[in-house]
């Protein structure tokens, strides 16, 4: 356990920073750079624990990934030349390791078994496990392969049309990454958009696929072309200096090369609907993937609604939003996140215990959260409950609270941000 005792911080949030490689996108780089044959060049790669585990994985089945901190190499004999794993695979504490690997594992002719921490191991795996034995695939574990650990059979596939009962671009890209070993037609159609990293590097490393709309369709049996690859900037791990900056005042900071495609700038929307002035400059498109500079500068704010289709482009920064809207004027209403439930931790709990002890009002909702604005906050011991965006949430609190903040555990900030506190140093002055 790693605890830290955080002062109130008075300085403001100024200046210039690029934050690490997007988390999402690591992950799919790493399997698309070892499923093609050939060399592939990862730039900018999340150095975190999370998508190290997917190297890992990878590694343990015979591709020689060669990782100096974010730089990648991958040689790869292709898909057709993985070898079986002799040992289980760990995944550690990574949703979308085990989510995207089940789906992929499941049409590739190896046996594997695959287990996770405490955390993971109680996260719903039945969302992919049903879906891809519809398509034939043989995987069986605990609570009838509703939860890790699993054994995957890997079997020879049959495509299917699905709508996907949940907004997740996890089974979303399980589905895409077995659909691509499958024989005939995937069809996928979501009722809202969720992140479309899957089939951006799909379409990166040369395979077909035709997005119309909420459907993709994308045929089976199709050889990937490897393709060297920049990770922008994580926009998920930059809401935390953006929400911060929004409401400190003085404050005024830049988050170069920062990932902007739509289906994840939720946030950039809400802290502009919350009043916060946000300049956008230098877009430029990589490998399919939009990124550019984001310039915040203080300002009042106010509290809004957040629901419906928004809520897939900012579910990982609710617990930050959560925190903004404390020191926004009015209140801020957070429905149709239920998903919340499921993430690292139960985050509509978690979100809330941790405001509350912090002074702030805050009520929970079956799929969401009420939040009181212009509270003052106080400071107390918080749990971080194992999860890295509520560690890091905490930490943000900082800026607002009159007292100390006791967060019990931050070591689960490597998971997606390593250099979070180093980082933080860089744009403050205390
Ligand atoms: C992710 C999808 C989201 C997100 C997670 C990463 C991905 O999960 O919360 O941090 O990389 O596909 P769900 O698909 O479960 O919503």
């Amino acid at each position: 356990m790693a605890e830290k005792k955080i002062s109130p911080q008075s300085s403001a949030l100024i200046g210039e920073l690029e934050v690490p490689g997007d988390k999402s996108i690591s992950h799919r780089a790493v399997i698309f750079g070892s499923l093609a044959k050939g060399q592939t060049k990862i730039d900018h790669f999340l150095d975190g624990e999370d998508c190290l585990r997917t190297v890992d994985a990878f590694r343990q089945m015979g591709v020689d990934i060669e990782q100096q901190g974010e730089s990648i190499v991958i040689n790869s004999g292709g898909a057709e030349n993985l070898i079986e794993p002799k040992v289980p695979l760990y995944f550690g504490n990574s949703g979308t390791t085990a989510r995207l690997m089940i789906g992929l594992l499941s049409g590739l002719p190896l046996f594997t078994t695959i287990y996770g921490d405490a955390s993971l191991s109680e996260r719903p795996m039945d969302r992919v496990v049903l879906p891809l034995s519809a398509m034939n695939a043989a995987i069986s574990g605990r609570s009838d392969a509703k939860l890790l650990p699993l054994a995957i059979n890997g079997k020879e596939l049959q495509a299917i049309q699905y709508t996907l009962p949940v907004k997740s671009a996890q089974v979303k890209s399980a589905l895409l990454f077995a659909g691509l070993f499958a024989n005939g037609e995937t069809v996928i159609t979501e009722k809202a958009k969720t992140r479309n990293h899957t089939e951006t590097m799909l379409e990166a490393f040369g395979a077909e696929l035709a997005v119309q709309g909420n459907t993709i369709r994308m045929n089976g049996k199709q050889a990937l072309k490897p393709v060297d690859i920049y990770v922008p900037g994580d926009i998920s791990s930059a809401a935390f200096f953006l929400a911060a900056a929004a409401a400190k005042r003085d404050s005024s900071l830049v988050i170069k090369k920062v990932g902007l495609n739509p289906t994840r700038t939720g946030i950039i929307d809400v802290l502009t609907q919350m009043g916060a002035q946000i300049e956008i400059s230098n877009k430029k498109r990589i490998g399919g993937e939009l990124l550019g500079d984001v310039k915040i500068s203080s300002s009042s704010l106010i509290g809004i609604e957040i629901s419906g289709d928004i809520i897939p482009r900012l579910i990982d920064e609710i617990p930050i939003i959560a925190l903004l809207a404390t020191q926004a004027e009015g209140r801020t209403v957070i429905k149709d996140a239920a998903e919340l439930r499921v993430k690292e931790t139960d985050r509509i709990a978690a979100v809330v215990e941790v405001l509350t002890t912090l002074g702030a009002s805050v009520t929970a909702t079956e799929d969401g959260m009420i939040i009181e604005g212009n509270q003052e906050l106080t400071g107390g011991n918080i749990s971080a409950y194992h999860d890295h965006r509520m560690a890091m949430m905490g930490a943000i609190a900082s800026f607002f609270t009159t007292e100390d903040i006791v967060i019990d555990d931050i070591s689960s900030i490597a998971i997606s941000y390593p250099s979070f506190f180093e980082d933080l140093k860089k744009i403050t002055t205390n």
